[in-house]
């Protein structure tokens, strides 16, 4: 009987532990769309933060439940619930970091561009609201079209003066690099811990280009079956799609993978050096105007691109290819704002 209380009350020390390493600075995140299917579990990620003092949750509905749910878990972050436009505001003033899972997910048969005409409009309110009242928070955009739904973003900081805005607005790509790591490991037998691929481009179909050349540890394949990786990958979020049937596209992977990115965003923000997560960004590094890349991230956001790096020839043909879309993409973004 002593023996399973001392078990039970070593695990407790040990669970509580695993969520309060020690944390120097502590942040604001508020999370837009935090009722929905992403926002919910992400949220649930973010709870679990020591880097986190205040959880603010942001959704035209649900929010006080699911606030006064999480409220209730025994971890330092304190949560707060915002519900309706009135209340977007308080819940982003002071926010080093909003992840915005905000708007309509596909159905079968749909393209990430269908989700345009209802999910422009969102993301372009909340980052009204944001370049006035947060203009120095970082922004994960997590709704698609991202490539589109970050340059709406940027043309509204843009159109409000607010400088240096490409170095804070992040499209969130990490759940291609979570899915290559993980399908690439399986088919290698990697510990999946350790492999890191970095995927560059955009994040739809063609436009996600993995680049398996330059798998950590490095990684060889035949062409056919690279190329049938790659295609996997890029039509991965499309299986999540046809799995769940009309209820939806991925949102627990999707919150793994924001929370993964946030963390990494918090810890460089907080002074950790190293940081690398691949994001959609303002980018010069190519003739298309936003482009994924990996990215050094610091105390002030971008700090550095590190570039598409070398690519092999097939890497350089998906790039080829995937670059009239992209730039569609982005231009449909610009001229919603513009015009
Ligand atoms: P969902 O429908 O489950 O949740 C969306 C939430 O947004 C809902 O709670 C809804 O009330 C809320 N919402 C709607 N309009 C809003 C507004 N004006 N302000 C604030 N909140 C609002 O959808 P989901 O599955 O969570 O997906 C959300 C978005 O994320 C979709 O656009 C989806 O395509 C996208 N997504 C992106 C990635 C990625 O890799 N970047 C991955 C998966 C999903
Ligand atoms: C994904 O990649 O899972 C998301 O972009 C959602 C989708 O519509 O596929």
């Amino acid at each position: 009987m002593f023996s399973r209380f001392a078990r039970h009350s070593q695990l407790i020390f040990i669970v509580k532990n695993a969520f309060s390493t020690s944390s120097k600075a502590e942040s604001k995140v508020a999370v837009i769309g935090a009722s929905g299917g992403i926002g919910q579990p992400l949220s649930l990620l973010l709870k679990n933060s020591p880097l986190i003092s205040h959880l603010a949750l942001y959704d035209i509905a649900h929010t006080p439940g699911v606030a006064a749910d999480l409220s209730h878990i025994e971890t330092k972050a304190k949560v707060t619930g915002h519900l309706g436009p009135d209340n977007l505001k308080e819940c982003v003033e002071g926010a080093k970091l909003v992840l915005i899972p905000a708007g309509v997910p596909r159905k079968p048969g749909m393209t990430r561009d269908d989700l345009f005409n209802t999910n422009a409009s969102i993301v372009r309110d909340i980052a009204e609201c944001c370049s006035k009242v947060c203009p120095s928070a970082m922004l994960g955009i997590i709704t698609n079209p991202v490539n589109s739904t970050v340059p709406i973003a940027c043309e509204i900081y843009k159109k409000n003066g607010v400088s240096g805005f490409e170095k804070r607005i992040f499209g969130v790509t990490t759940l291609d690099t979570v899915r290559s790591n993980t399908f690439i490991a399986a088919e290698k037998g990697l510990d999946v811990s350790k492999v890191h691929i970095p995927v560059i481009g955009g994040h739809s179909g063609i436009t996600i280009i993995p680049v398996i050349s330059q798998c950590t540890p490095p990684v060889s394949f035949p062409q056919d079956d690279r190329v049938r990786i790659t295609k996997r990958i890029q039509n991965a979020g499309t299986e999540v799609v046809e799995a769940k049937a009309g209820a939806g596209s991925a949102t627990l992977s999707m919150a793994f993978a924001a929370a993964k990115f946030a963390m990494a965003m918090l810890e460089a923000l907080n002074g950790m050096e190293g940081k690398v997560e691949c994001a959609y960004v303002r980018s010069e590094e190519t003739e298309a105007k936003y482009f994924a890349t990996p990215i050094l991230l610091g105390k002030n956001g971008l700090e550095k691109n590190l570039g598409l790096g070398k690519l092999i020839e097939y890497e350089v043909g998906l790039l080829k290819e995937a670059m009239p879309e992209l730039q569609g993409n982005i231009k449909k973004g610009e001229d919603f704002v513009l015009k």
